[in-house]
């Protein structure tokens, strides 16, 4: 990653955009505006998860096919959003169709195991080189039961996150996201700060935050946890953090953090619910090259059904195994799911589709580095495997507080309209990264970074 000498961008010129801007996708969008005034009487906010909130209405979606989406107003547009990440596999793909389809004739849910949920498992385990998996049916699922059995195998109950790392909805991991840095405090001891309303504080205190890539602060804080009698039962993290934009690991930061776990019996958790089946056929443990005790999947696993596994050593599963953790839940292992899994697996995600994902990214972001070579743009381009992104700061982003401290939301929302307004569907309101699809052409790459140069131009005209 690179930062090249920039030109300061003018904050009302990038209001007048905006502004200009959000009145043609308003203009654009009003079959949406009037399915949002419909949604809001019965539907809360007017949408089915609260990350689908948009002022001054959500964008509502009719169809997908391939690389593309249709919103309820016709406006096709190219998909970099793909379902936060979940459809790496492009929309409505016909091998998953037809997998979905035919167990549909068979009947979709036993509660009862099923022979795809063996051989998802069998894949899944030559992939991460993990021996054991479970499954659940969400990301939060995952990372839910894999924290309950790291503190069943180490009998110990504190937990270690990334500071600014998302982990799903449940309370052990809403702390410390969102959060301003003074709310965070110091850096060698920040707070536990819960992620919303309705998280126990007693709770919130279990979980344990310290910056990325520095694995010194991490054993700093693992070490006075200890001589506090509260020793963590595991580290969960992603391996490359995935919700500030792209954030990869430093040289040597991963190997630092697989040695001090493994000297301290503490369980390390790369939550692989982004990363997995995205940066590499197994995940971020494949192309960081350190394996953990357990991994945490979702998304992209169930090929657009919902789904989610855990995969773990044979260490870790055996709490499983010997009854002392209920692994459990009724649509766990749902054949539909397995089913789409399968097929997703073995006929979609191949060795030839990450290929093609590898060169498709390279593509994606010498373009925009391109661009913000030539219009001296404050920003940089960074990714792996199907996800990137545009970081709109002029310093490298390496953690939550070089990202809270360079953090343009305003230029962020810019991005967002103006890819809308030309035919590119991306994650309203918030730094995220595209994830390409095995679907999409370096065509539709090009137009990705042609409505980055329209904006890259219109901002330092
Ligand atoms: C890294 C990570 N873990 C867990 C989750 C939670 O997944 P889900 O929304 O399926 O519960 C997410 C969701 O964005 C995520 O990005």
């Amino acid at each position: 990653m690179t930062t090249t000498p920039h030109v300061d961008i003018d904050r009302e010129r990038i209001a007048e955009l905006t502004a200009r801007e959000a009145r043609a996708l308003d203009a654009r969008t009003q079959a949406s505006r009037d399915m949002y005034e419909r949604a809001r009487r019965t539907l809360s906010g007017g949408v089915a998860s609260s990350y689908q909130v948009r002022d001054p209405w959500p964008i509502y979606l009719s169809r997908g096919q391939g690389p593309r989406v249709w919103d309820v107003d016709g406006n096709e547009m190219l998909d970099f959003h793909n379902g936060f990440g979940s459809m790496v596999q492009g929309h409505a793909h016909p091998a998953i169709t037809r997998a979905v389809n035919a167990r549909m004739e068979l009947g979709t849910h036993f509660a009862a195991p099923t022979e795809d949920a063996i051989v998802v498992s069998e894949e899944l385990s030559r992939r991460w080189g993990l021996p054991k998996w479970r499954y659940v049916n969400s990301g939060s699922e995952a990372t839910m039961d894999a924290i309950r059995i790291a503190r069943a195998v180490t009998g110990r109950d504190t937990i270690v996150k990334i500071a600014g790392s998302y982990h799903g909805h449940h309370d052990g991991v809403m702390v410390a996201i969102g959060a301003v840095p003074a709310e965070l405090g110091d850096r060698e001891s920040y707070a536990s700060v819960p992620y919303g309303a309705g998280i126990p504080q007693a709770v919130a205190e279990m979980t344990v935050p310290v910056p990325f890539n520095d694995a010194p602060a991490m054993e700093r804080r693992i070490d006075r946890l200890t001589e506090e009698g509260r020793p963590p039962a595991c580290v969960i993290m992603e391996a490359a953090m995935m919700n500030l934009g792209v954030v990869l690991p430093e040289p040597g930061y991963l190997e630092a953090v697989r040695e001090l776990t493994c000297a301290r019996g503490i369980v390390l958790i790369f939550d692989e619910v982004k990363t997995g089946l995205c940066i590499a056929a197994g995940g971020a443990t494949e192309r960081f090259g350190v394996t953990p005790d357990m991994v945490t999947l979702a998304k992209a696993l169930g090929g657009g059904l919902p789904s989610g596994a855990i995969g773990g050593t044979e260490e870790a599963f055996a709490v499983v195994e010997d009854g002392s953790v209920y692994q459990v839940g009724t649509y766990n292992g749902n054949p539909l799911s397995m089913a789409a899994a399968r097929a997703n697996l073995l006929e979609v995600l191949t060795a030839e589709a990450y290929r093609h994902l590898d060169a498709l990214n390279d593509h994606i972001l010498e373009g925009c580095r391109r661009v913000i070579e030539s219009y001296g743009f404050p920003g940089y381009s960074i990714g792996v495997g199907s996800k990137g992104c545009v970081t709109f700061s002029p310093e490298p982003i390496v953690d939550y507080e070089t990202f809270k401290a360079n953090q343009d939301a305003d230029l962020a929302e810019l991005a967002w309209l103006y890819n809308l307004n030309r035919g590119v569907f991306m994650t309203p309101g918030r730094e995220e990264e595209w994830t390409l699809s095995v679907t999409h052409s370096s065509e539709d790459c090009d137009a990705f970074i042609a409505a980055f140069e329209e904006m890259a131009s219109d901002l330092t005209a």
